[in-house]
Order: structure tokens, then C-alpha cells, then sequence
């Protein structure tokens, strides 16, 4: 049985070379007989926990088989070399006495042991969101990072407060039915209907009261600033004093809130602590215009024409048509739904994130659409309502709602957001200034509803001078962490340096640039920076063009070294999903 992803989760992107690991994550329950097979691996007693926590995601591993401990003990989980433990935190840490959390923890390991002097301990990573899990990437991932960073590293993935098998879980809604029925009403893009921005104001009002009502208390400790506390136990249960960690998209928020030692991508900070979330899509519309470009060059893509500007206007027509004529489909007895614009527009949209692997496949659906036949869109939508049946009870998955964890995160950081109806369309209004894509961008209107206040929160000044000069990679066409906040964010911490990438997508990761990953190898192992100004190229084409030039010749000339390097960098940016949580 799937999990109930089809209205809240973003449509998972078809399965393409970029078919992602990450995605798997959301395995389907019923594998559960699997779990007694890692159990010889724990000491093995049963957690005090209530029941719903033993109902996580369908893994192959039982985390809650074992107990929390202050000092990390570490059991063999899923397929080798993986090994997780919980490390026992407290909940609040002005009450260090007081009730305990118990942080989910993951490693891809070094090869050499803790002890050994070749052995340079932990790097951590956060994968973004707010909201996602870091187990499951470094789970996904950890592999080809040892192989990037280097294998005298430890690569350590924790689940974030409230989120994943980190315990306590926020559970706002409370069955999947519930799940499910409120997943179905939830609000249409902004401007596709008169409604749309009013409904969505009210959902998130709804939301807000419930998640006070029934998690207060978890949800008023999964602050930015807790998970740094949290981050600097991990490294202090490690035996080390300094942190070392590469964060993504949200994740520099959080790296830059504990300031250390880190390469990353960056949100601007004061933005998001004050709610706003309206400048992140600065450089959508530019991600957009080199698909448009690249498919004016590549007479393969499927909506080719001259210029990037005639593809813009043939997507348009496209688009316009579906804006009035919505095309149902039937792709199989029961599996039945409706193309529409709001559809289309989102997979647009989500496509930014990772436009090599998706793009496509989006504009190959959509020349189908052209011709009248949506069932190839309305597939790479995942909207599949007859996959899923409700058991109807608390006792088969617990029922998560993904973007309450966002909004518990993000809100909770934030300032108070009270903003009436008139001033919603008017914060609109602005945004759309900035980018045709403005009603995606909807975290702004979870806050107005959001009220449990974190017991922590860091408000800045984002300033310091770290132990060792932070490394911030940005790139160019981020659909949504504009290269400007890395620029703007780096100006606060001494020494702190911006590589930038030329390339479109979310986070560096979402291309393959050997030029980036060996400046990446090089901060962690040697503890150089690049110039100031450096600049990368990608080595991808969102569509191959019809004049080749020196790409192969490269390749050729690669020593074997880079081979290896550039092997990695292309396994983990083609299985690499930035976090998607955000654009409900
Ligand atoms: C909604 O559509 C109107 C009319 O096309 C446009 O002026 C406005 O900027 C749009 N708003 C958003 C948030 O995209
Ligand atoms: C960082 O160090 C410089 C030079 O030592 C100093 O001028 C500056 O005030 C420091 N900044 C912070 C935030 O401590
Ligand atoms: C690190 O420094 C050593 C010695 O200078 C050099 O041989 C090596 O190539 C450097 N490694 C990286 C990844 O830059
Ligand atoms: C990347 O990771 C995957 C999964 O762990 C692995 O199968 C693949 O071989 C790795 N790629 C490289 C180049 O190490």
C-alpha cells in the first residue's frame, strides 16, 4: 500500500536517470516482517514509547527496538555499511534535567575506525526543507559523498526535531483518513481560482489551531536554534569540539545559525527568520529561460523552435489552452484524474528544481498535451487516488502531513506573521513583481495561521568569525535560493568565500560539476577555499544540442582521478532530490 503522498507531496519527477533514491524513501508499508531481521544487530528491548512511534515508514529498520543513549552506540541498520544510533538529547535545553528527545542518527562510515589517527571524524549534513530528513539522505547519498569529501570521513545524517524517527514525532493529523480528506481539500494554486489565496489563509488558520491543540509541546522545540544545540551534541558525542557540515538549501540556515565550518547553500537568513519568504524565487524566471534556451538549441527537444522566446510562446498557448480546456484522462480501469493548468504549472515549476532530469520529460508530456492527450502529464503527476486505501485507524502508518513539519519549523522560528486577507493579496501582489511563479511560493501563508511559539529562537545577527572561514556555493539560476543571498550572507562571517556554479537548478547539487566537487574535496580535506570569485562550470545539457562542442574532448582528457571524482559527482546530482516540501 503507498503512502497517502499524492495530494501533499509533490508529484514525484518520472523515473529517469535522475530516478532518485531519496524518493525511495517513501517505500510502501507492508515490508514489515524485514525489520526482524536487523534486530539481532540492537540490544533489543522494547522502547516505552507509545505505539504510533513504531509506526514509521515502512524501513527496513526498527529504530525504536533500541534505547536512546547520552553516549553513541552505534547498531548495523539497513544494507551494510550503514549504522544508526539515538542519541538521548535534552528536550529543552534550558532544562537539561528535565524530558529528553532522542535525535535518529545515521553514518556511512570511514573506513578507518574512530580511534585511528587517519580517521578526521564527522562531517554532518542537512538536506533542507525545513522538515526533511537527513537520515534518508545520507541513507541515499552517504556513498557518493565518502567518494566526493573522501573516505577518512565519517558522513552522518540526523533527523531534525519533531521530524523522521527522531522522537518526539510531530503528528498534527491523527489517521490517514484524516490525512487524506484534508489533503484533498487543500487549496489550488494561488491566482487559478477567485478563492484560492482566501481558502489557503483559512486552511492554514485551521492548521495552525490544530497543531496547538494537539502538539504544543513538540511542536515549541523543533526550532532552527535547537537543532544547532542539537548539532553541536552530535559533534560533542563524536569527541570533538568543532563542527564540521555541508547544509543544503534550509540547511544553511541552520549551518549558518551554529556558524562553523561548512560549504553550503544559502537562503537569506533575514528573510526567512522574519516570516517574509518573499525573495527566494529572484532567480526563477532566469532557471526557466535556459530551458527555453536550451530547447531553442536541441532540435531533440520537444517543443523546439527558433528561439527561446518562440518555445516560451508555444508553452504559453499550451498552457492557456489547458487553462480552459482541462483534459481528463483514464490511464487504467481505476486510475483516473484531470490535466489541468494548475498541474501543469506545478510540474513546470518542480522541474526548476532539477531541470536536466526532468525537463525532458516534462516537455515531452507536454507536446502530447498539445496534441490533446494528457495521459503522459497526468503519469509523471503521481496523482494516483485508487493506489491508495485507508486502513482507517492509527495503528498502520503514522499519519503525517510533511508540510506541518515545515511550517512547525519555519513558523516557529519566525516572527509572528498576522497578516488579514487584504494584506496576503497585497504581499502577493509584490512577489509576483519578482517572478511569474510567485503563487507556488506558499510557506508565507502557513505562518499567518501558525501560533505554538518555539521555547528557542535565534534572531541573529548573523555575523561571527567561525574557527575556519565558511565556504558558500551558489548557483546561478536557483529556482529558489537566489545566488544574491549567498552573496549577501557570506559578507558576515570573516574569510568566508562564494564559489559559484553556473548552472540552473536547486542547490549546486542538481548539476554535475567536477570544477565544484573538487573544491568541495578540497575545503574538507585540506582546509583551502577558492579564490574569491571563483567561478564553476556544469558539465549537463538540459537538452543535447545540435552543435556539440568540447564536452567529449574533456571527458577524454580527464586523469583518472577526476574519473572517479566526476563518477561520484554524476551519481549524487543524479540521484540528488532537493527537498520539495516547501512549494505547497
Ligand atoms: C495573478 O494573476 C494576475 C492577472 O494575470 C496577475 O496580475 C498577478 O500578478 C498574479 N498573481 C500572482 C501571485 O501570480
Ligand atoms: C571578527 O574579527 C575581526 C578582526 O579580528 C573583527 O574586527 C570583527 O569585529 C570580528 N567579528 C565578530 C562578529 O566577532
Ligand atoms: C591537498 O594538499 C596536498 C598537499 O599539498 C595535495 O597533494 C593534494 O592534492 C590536496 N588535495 C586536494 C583535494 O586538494
Ligand atoms: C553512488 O551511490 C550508489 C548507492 O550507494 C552506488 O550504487 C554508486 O556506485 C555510487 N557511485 C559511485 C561513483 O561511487
Amino acid at each position: 500500500m503507498g503512502k497517502p503522498n499524492a495530494f501533499y507531496e509533490l508529484p514525484p519527477l518520472p523515473p529517469t536517470k535522475r530516478g532518485g533514491i531519496l524518493q525511495n524513501c517513501l517505500l510502501a508499508l507492508g515490508i514489515v516482517g524485514l525489520c526482524k531481521v536487523y534486530s539481532a544487530f540492537g540490544p533489543i528491548e522494547h522502547s516505552p514509547h507509545a505505539n504510533r512511534e513504531v509506526q514509521v515508514l515502512a524501513d527496513t529498520f526498527d529504530w525504536f527496538k533500541f534505547l536512546p543513549s547520552e553516549k553513541l552506540e552505534w547498531v548495523r541498520c539497513y544494507q551494510e555499511p550503514f549504522q544508526c544510533a539515538r542519541l538521548e538529547v535534552p528536550l529543552d535545553y534550558a532544562k537539561p534535567r528535565g524530558q529528553k528527545a532522542a535525535v535518529a542518527l545515521i553514518k556511512y562510515p570511514s573506513k578507518y575506525p574512530v580511534a585511528h589517527e587517519k580517521w578526521r571524524g564527522p562531517i554532518l549534513f542537512n538536506p533542507g526543507g525545513p522538515g526533511v530528513s537527513g537520515v534518508n539522505f545520507v541513507r541515499g547519498l552517504g556513498a557518493n559523498m565518502s567518494k566526493i569529501i573522501g573516505d577518512e570521513f565519517d558522513m552522518v545524517g540526523f533527523d531534525p526535531r519533531g521530524i523522521g524517527h527522531t522522537t518526539p514525532q510531530l503528528v498534527v493529523l491523527d489517521t490517514q483518513a484524516e490525512v487524506m480528506t484534508w489533503s484533498l481539500q487543500y487549496p489550488p494554486l494561488i491566482n487559478s481560482t477567485v478563492d484560492a489565496l482566501a481558502k489557503l489563509h483559512g486552511y492554514w488558520k485551521i492548521m495552525g489551531e490544530l497543531a496547538e491543540e494537539r502538539q504544543a509541546h513538540t511542536a515549541a522545540h523543533m526550532s532552527t536554534a535547537i537543532v544547532a544545540r542539537d548539532m553541536l551534541a552530535i559533534t560533542k558525542a563524536h569527541g570533538r569540539d568543532k563542527l564540521q557540515y555541508w547544509g543544503f538549501s534550509y540547511g544553511t540556515v541552520l549551518g549558518i545559525t551554529y556558524s562553523a565550518m561548512f560549504p553550503v547553500r544559502v537562503v537569506d537568513l533575514e528573510n526567512y527568520y522574519s516570516g517574509a519568504w518573499d525573495n527566494n524565487l529572484m532567480d526563477t524566471d532566469k532557471a526557466l529561460a535556459i530551458v527555453l534556451d536550451s530547447c531553442a538549441a536541441s532540435s531533440t527537444c520537444p517543443l523546439h523552435e527558433a528561439t527561446g522566446k518562440l518555445v516560451s510562446k508555444r508553452l504559453d498557448a499550451i498552457l492557456a489552452r489547458l487553462k480552459t480546456d482541462p483534459i481528463p484522462v483514464r490511464t487504467s480501469g481505476s486510475n483516473y484524474g484531470m490535466v489541468d493548468f494548475s498541474l501543469a504549472r506545478i510540474l513546470l515549476f518542480l522541474g526548476l528544481t532539477e531541470p536536466v532530469g526532468a525537463y525532458p520529460l516534462i516537455f515531452a508530456a507536454l507536446a502530447e498535451v498539445e496534441k490533446g492527450d494528457g495521459d503522459l502529464l497526468y503519469a509523471m503527476s503521481g496523482v494516483k487516488p485508487s493506489s491508495w486505501r485507508c486502513e482507517c485507524g492509527r495503528g498502520e502508518e503514522l499519519a503525517l502531513f510533511p508540510a506541518v513539519t515545515l511550517a512547525a519549523v519555519a513558523c516557529s522560528d519566525a516572527d509572528l506573521v498576522r497578516e488579514d486577507l487584504d494584506q496576503l493579496k497585497q504581499h502577493y501582489a509584490n512577489m509576483a513583481r519578482l517572478s511569474s511563479f510567485a503563487e507556488y511560493w506558499r510557506i508565507h501563508v502557513y505562518c499567518t495561521g501558525w501560533k505554538v511559539r518555539a521555547v528557542e529562537r535565534f534572531k541573529g545577527p548573523f555575523v561571527g568569525n567561525t574557527s575556519f572561514p565558511m565556504l558558500f556555493i551558489g548557483n546561478t539560476a536557483d529556482p529558489v535560493t537566489p545566488l544574491w543571498s549567498a552573496k549577501k550572507m557570506s559578507k558576515g562571517f570573516q574569510g568566508a568565500v562564494v564559489l559559484t556554479q553556473e548552472s540552473p537548478g536547486h542547490c549546486s547539487l542538481a548539476a554535475t560539476s567536477l570544477c565544484t566537487s573538487k573544491y568541495i574535496r578540497a575545503y574538507f580535506r585540506n582546509g583551502t577555499l577558492p579564490a574569491p570569485g571563483t567561478v564553476c562550470e556544469d558539465e549537463d545539457e538540459i537538452f543535447t544540442p545540435d552543435n556539440v562542442n568540447g564536452v567529449a574532448r574533456e571527458i577524454g582528457m580527464l586523469s583518472a582521478e577526476d574519473m572517479v571524482l566526476m563518477d561520484a559527482a554524476r551519481d549524487l546530482s543524479s540521484r540528488f532530490r532537493p527537498p520539495r516540501l516547501g512549494f505547497f
